[in-house]
């Protein structure tokens, strides 16, 4: 293999997704993700049993994703992994599955802070796909998270907004649950909204100061809006579904957007960008297509595959640390707290 080549493997254990992709030169050769079914009977995610599935899945995952890129172990040029933040008994895995390898394979370690992918998936080459110029504003949104970060370069990014209580993605789960629907219950409020009509009910937004986020007392309004409307007719959820999940959208989106504007606002760039899991929901897509018409924002919606949990963020970042020679230390633990 030529020696040009940098060839990364990177490894992907922070929740419920065991992932692993491989990277030529910055280019996605593979990317394959094992979800783990176990938890939709739990109605969430249980740590001790994500850990377990992580520890089963991670070896075939792996080596799918090296036979797939058609990459031998030998000419691997660096491991990256992600250190946090996440579960702690799903990051141990990957992590000490990544220092083993590395150590045995002898070559660099790289440690990559799950969030920062979410916003370098951005970087990955995609015929179609225009990348960010820095400075940008990314709002990353997820399942555990949902912040407002300023990007002024690769590994130089300041979280300007965030929540302060429940993360959106946790906004449409619980949500979802009080109408019934089984997790993770956001895409299909996201199914079930393109037919319904998203000014049927009104909820009334949280009032948060500056660029934070309050999603708690919004899945309270929707647990006693749903708890009040069924008393008066026992079949509300089931005749109105489309309507409820429409509307629950709309309020959501509108509540992301309102702070978007405000970030843009303050600090005057209009580049803003899009990721983690509800970056796949048609609704917050669709508000940044008009933005872009209505107020002229340049904005970067990514490919489906790259928005919930994948390696392939991971290995961009990896990429980007590697041309830094930015390789982690043998004694590196993984951190469920990790900030950007
Ligand atoms: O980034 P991700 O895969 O995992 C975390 O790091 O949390 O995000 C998962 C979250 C879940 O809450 C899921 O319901 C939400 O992303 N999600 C969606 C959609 N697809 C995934 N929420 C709304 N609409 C969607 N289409
Ligand atoms: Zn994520």
């Amino acid at each position: 293999m030529a020696d040009h080549l940098i060839n990364i493997l990177a490894i992907e254990s922070s929740c419920d997704d065991t992932a692993a992709a491989v990277l030529s030169n910055g280019k996605i050769l593979s990317n394959i993700v094992a979800t783990q079914e176990v938890h939709k009977q739990y109605g969430g995610v249980v740590p001790e049993l994500a850990s377990r599935a992580h520890q089963q899945n991670i070896v075939p995952v792996i080596h799918q994703a090296l036979e797939m890129a058609n990459i031998d172990k030998k000419d691997l040029s660096a491991i990256a992994f992600t250190r946090g933040p996440g579960l702690m008994g799903s990051l141990l895995v990957g992590t000490s599955f990544a220092k083993s390898l590395a150590m045995g394979l002898e070559i660099p370690l790289i440690e990559v802070n799950h969030m920062q992918a979410h916003i370098l998936a951005h970087f990955i080459e995609e015929e179609g796909f225009d990348k960010p110029e820095f400075p940008f504003l990314a709002m990353t949104i997820s399942g555990g998270h949902t912040q407002i970060v300023k990007v002024s370069d690769y590994f130089d990014m300041e979280v300007i907004g965030e929540t302060l209580d429940d993360a959106v993605g946790e906004a449409f789960d619980k949500s979802a649950k009080i109408l019934g629907l089984p997790y993770p219950g956001g895409p299909l409020i996201d199914k079930y909204a393109r037919e319904g009509d998203p000014k049927a009910f009104q909820f009334t937004k949280p009032k948060v100061d500056d660029l934070n986020f309050s999603f708690s007392g919004f899945k309270t309004a929707v647990l006693y809006f749903i708890q009040k409307k069924t008393k008066e007719d026992p079949e509300f959820v089931e005749k109105n579904l489309k309507d409820i999940c429409a509307s629950i959208q709309y309020t959501i989106i509108g509540i992301l957007m309102d702070k978007m504007k405000k970030a843009v606002k303050k600090t005057g760039i209009i580049q803003v960008a899009i990721g983690g899991g509800v970056s796949a929901n048609s609704g917050i897509r669709q508000a940044l297509v008009d933005a872009e018409k209505k107020w002229g924002w340049k904005c970067f919606i990514p490919k489906f595959e790259y928005t919930t949990d994948n390696a392939a963020m991971i290995g961009i970042a990896g990429y980007h640390k590697y041309l830094q020679k930015d390789f982690a230390d043998f004694s590196v633990t993984a951190q469920s707290r990790y900030k950007i």
